[in-house]
């Protein structure tokens, strides 16, 4: 068998734990005044992890977070990874999310408060930003390799973890029913680089 490495590939954490979320989790989330954003809605609101009534929750994603910097990246402990916004997007009949990615955060994540099986809310789309062959191919069948394009279906209570450099986009509700998620940003504590290279930060 010959052995096939993941170059530089990017880690995308689908936690295995659905968090369960309380009666007044779910209408703390529901009464958010929301704002106009482009193609859905978002909370006015940017830091609702920081509130008492999301308190569990946050611990949930802490420690999330936590695994993710321990297992996957492997951080040495002088640095940490710490939620900075926070905030709730609301996209009912015909909304969507165009494509982005989110600047000055290192990871992204986006938690889902509805959505289960076969509801046909649609998914999140990661989109390839470095291309593996310049050509119009075509291809028997996709695999990590060869795929530029991987959605993950809304599952109430599914917490996906990414790299914030990673495109995204979200297709138009085609359902009645309203797609919510809870998302946020991260940043990095801790000395950064060395100062005899002067690539030295200490935030
Ligand atoms: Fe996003």
């Amino acid at each position: 068998m010959n052995s096939v490495y993941p170059l530089f590939s990017y880690p995308v954490m689908l936690c295995t734990e659905k968090y369960q979320f309380s009666a007044e989790e779910e209408k703390y989330i529901a009464n958010l005044t929301m704002a106009e954003n482009i193609g859905n809605s978002m909370s006015e609101n940017d830091k609702i992890l920081d509130s008492n009534e999301l308190a569990k929750l946050r611990a949930f994603i802490d420690s999330q977070i936590d695994t993710y910097q321990k297992n996957i990246l492997r951080l040495k402990a002088k640095n940490s990874i710490f939620i900075t916004q926070s905030w709730a997007n609301k996209a009912n009949a015909n909304e969507f999310h165009p494509m982005h990615k989110h600047p000055n955060s290192l990871l992204s994540g986006v938690l889902f408060v509805s959505g289960s099986t076969g509801d046909g809310l649609p998914p999140i789309r990661f989109h390839r930003n470095n291309d593996l062959l310049p050509l119009d191919l075509e291809f028997e069948d996709h695999n990590e390799f060869n795929t530029g394009v991987r959605w993950f279906v809304p599952e109430k209570g599914l917490l996906i973890l990414f790299p914030s450099v990673l495109v995204h986009d979200v297709d138009r509700n085609t359902t009645g029913d309203e797609r919510i998620t809870l998302s946020f940003n991260t940043f990095v504590k801790g000395p950064l680089g060395k100062k005899a290279q002067l690539t030295e930060v200490d935030l």
